[in-house]
């Protein structure tokens, strides 16, 4: 029974969809870090919904940080930050505690929890638990951004419509330029390298939610300036801790860091990335491996993908079974549902990987390194 992660810097999250209040504990972040309450609500703002492609489910988020803070700056002690529920409709969930939605966790969470779970609104598997992630990533992202580490990620896929891809581009090589790239991604409210695919993108979307149906996609995400010598040499590789981490987003089925997959039908010749000095620096040349060997940073932009599933909750009707009754049964969802995930998550990969870092940098370089 465990809803912590970190080594470090450890990120406890709590809460239940329709419950009183959600939120998350950090603990190890260093003293002296500025939290800028601008910057958390533009985050925040970036994972709420909007349009038709999104839940009408429209939480404000007025989080309140309730200790670690003073003045504006971190004390080095837990920082608590709560936000309430305030736009909840408990009565759509009560039969899918005994009906379960195919492919959302009221099965599972039945199966654990032994039917104690809080089923209202998909309780504490509900995406909605991602916002004080996102709150909590944001203080991370501002120390890591004054740090020269910028994280960004874009819609690579949607529905069967493509974006240009960091992979393969000069951006996989290039920190600075992917810099420039990542800051434009991180202005938008819909994260594209190609903003012409836009309306192909939004109408599949929304064409998905006209019937009663969802769409998943890809999100792609880089990391530049990260220094080399991050991660460990086996358990706790940059990999297995990061994917570790992007695993625990309620959608994310698959990661996939540099060219992944697609590396199986290279030759080696092809899939080494090879050295070269560009003054006193090492770099590669290519970036096949997403800046990542031996479970250890290269100094090169880190890259990788998630593949975010379709919404589970869709409005067509659906087989499922009757636990109580222990017979077959068909399934109408009802409810507030997002069409589609993908847009809604990309700020919150964004903020779990600022997590991820700053439990990794501390363990390599101290608590302090982020306040230096
Ligand atoms: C930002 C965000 C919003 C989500 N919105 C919904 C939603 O409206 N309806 C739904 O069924 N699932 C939604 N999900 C996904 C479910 O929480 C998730 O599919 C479920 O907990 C099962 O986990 P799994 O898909 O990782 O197996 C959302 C996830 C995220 C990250």
């Amino acid at each position: 029974m465990k809803n912590s992660f970190g080594t470090n810097v450890i990120v406890t999250l709590f809460g239940e969809s329709h419950g009183q209040q959600i939120g998350v504990v950090i603990d190890g972040l260093a003293p002296g870090l500025e939290v800028n309450d601008d910057f958390i609500n533009s985050q925040l703002a970036k994972r709420r919904p909007s349009g038709k492609i999104s839940t009408s489910r429209v939480e404000m988020d007025e989080y309140q940080i309730v200790s670690g803070v003073v003045n504006g700056l971190t004390t080095g002690t837990p920082i608590c930050i709560l936000i309430p529920n305030t736009n909840t409709k408990s009565s759509d969930y009560e039969k899918l505690k005994t009906v379960p939605r195919p492919g959302h966790a009221d099965y599972t969470a039945c199966c654990k929890y032994h039917g104690f779970q809080d089923p209202r609104g998909g309780g504490h598997f509900s995406g909605r638990i991602t916002a004080p992630l996102v709150a909590a990533g944001a203080i991370a992202i501002d120390a890591l951004a004054k740090k020269g580490i910028v994280i960004g990620s874009h819609i690579a896929r949607c529905a069967g419509v493509d974006d240009k891809k960091i992979m393969g581009s000069n951006l996989a090589v290039d920190n600075d330029e992917l810099k420039k790239t990542l800051a434009k991604l991180n202005e938008a409210d819909f994260a594209l390298i190609d903003d012409s695919v836009k309306s192909a993108m939004i109408e599949k979307m929304e064409a998905a939610a006209a019937e009663g149906d969802s769409v998943g996609g890809v999100l792609e995400t880089a990391i530049a300036g990260l220094p080399a010598g991050i991660g460990e040499p086996w358990f706790d590789t940059f990999e297995s801790v990061m994917s570790h981490m992007l695993f625990s987003v309620p959608a994310i089925k698959g990661v996939e860091f540099g060219d992944g997959f697609a590396m199986t039908d290279m030759m080696g010749s092809q899939s080494n990335d090879s050295f070269y000095m560009d003054g006193d620096k090492v770099k590669t040349k290519t970036n096949h491996n997403g800046g990542i060997n031996g479970g250890i940073t290269n100094g090169m932009p880190v890259v990788f993908s998630c593949a975010v599933k379709p919404t589970p909750s869709i409005y067509k009707k659906q087989d499922s079974v009757n636990l109580k009754e222990g017979k077959n049964e068909e399934l109408v969802i009802e409810g507030r549902h997002d069409p589609a995930i993908i847009h809604r998550a990309r700020v919150v990969v964004d903020s779990v990987v600022a997590l991820v870092l700053v439990d990794m940098l501390s363990g390599r370089y101290g608590t302090d390194y982020l306040a230096d």
